[in-house]
């Protein structure tokens, strides 16, 4: 991990993005928290700078490309190059199918899904002219298992995977790596609304014992960014305990 690289990290304001925007600055990273919200966004690059000064709290709309190019730019302009993606921003709209509204499909496949790509597109050209760059996409053991009441998440979690694997295809030969870490469940703030049944259901499954924490997740983030991981693309690590093996 070295001191001059630039990182931006999509959802960093919080939960597993907070985790990885923390630890890649106390690596010296500069990192570029890009959340919606742009209060949160600027709240949680206060605390990273104490750790990486330069770092900064910028607000994007991952689905939305004007959004996200104006982000980019930004970032080019003061920084001068784009290093590590990590696609983290995700939601969840929870329901069956047969009850499932139109714009709970859309809202959760434009923000996973439609926003890895604008996110991607984005800063690849920039990372092939710099002949390097990291791209980690967070999906999740539920793209991989499905899960009753997600199908729409799953969805989206499952077509992260296809992406990151053609992406990684082609740009491998650019110096560009693309991986997909697929957390199991993680303590955050999107875990903490379920029911205490359905996490003692849940944590039953998962032979470590214990739900993940977010720095659990940012450890193999932060591994596939590193140099050490230069001839590691195309591929899916999943942080889950043992839930899915
Ligand atoms: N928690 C788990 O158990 C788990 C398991 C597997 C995978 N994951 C995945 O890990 C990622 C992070 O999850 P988390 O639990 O840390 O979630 P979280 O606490 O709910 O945080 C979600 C983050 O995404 C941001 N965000 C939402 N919509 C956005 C948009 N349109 N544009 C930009 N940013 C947006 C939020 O920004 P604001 O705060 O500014 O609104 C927030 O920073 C997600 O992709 C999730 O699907 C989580």
């Amino acid at each position: 991990m070295s001191e001059s690289r630039t990182a931006i990290i999509t959802g960093g304001s919080q939960g597993i993005g907070k985790a990885i925007a923390l630890d890649l600055a106390s690596r010296g990273v500069r990192v570029v928290v890009a959340s919606l919200n742009p209060g949160k966004a600027e709240a949680t690059a206060l605390e990273i700078r104490e750790k990486s000064p330069e770092s900064i709290g910028v607000q994007a709309d991952v689905s939305n490309a004007e959004s996200v190019n104006a982000m980019v730019d930004l970032v080019f302009e003061r920084f001068g190059r784009v290093d590590y993606l990590v696609n983290n921003a995700g939601i969840t709209r929870d329901t069956l199918l047969m009850r499932m509204e139109d714009e709970a499909w859309k809202a959760v496949l434009e923000t996973n899904l439609t926003g890895t790509y604008l996110c991607s597109k984005a800063v690849v050209r920039l990372m092939v002219k710099q002949k390097f760059g990291r791209i980690v996409n967070i999906s999740s053991v539920v793209g991989v298992m499905g899960n009753a009441g997600q199908t729409n998440y799953a969805a989206s979690k499952a077509g992260i995977i296809g992406f990151s694997k053609s992406l990684a295809r082609e740009v491998a030969s650019r110096g560009i790596t693309v991986n997909a870490v697929a957390p199991g469940f993680i303590q955050t703030a999107m875990t903490d609304v379920l029911p205490e049944k359905v996490r003692e259901n849940l944590t039953s499954m998962i032979p470590a014992g214990r739900l993940g924490t977010p720095e659990d997740v940012a450890a193999a983030v932060r591994f596939l960014l590193s140099d050490s991981a230069s001839y590691i693309t195309g591929q899916v690590i999943h942080v889950n305990g043992g839930m899915y093996m």
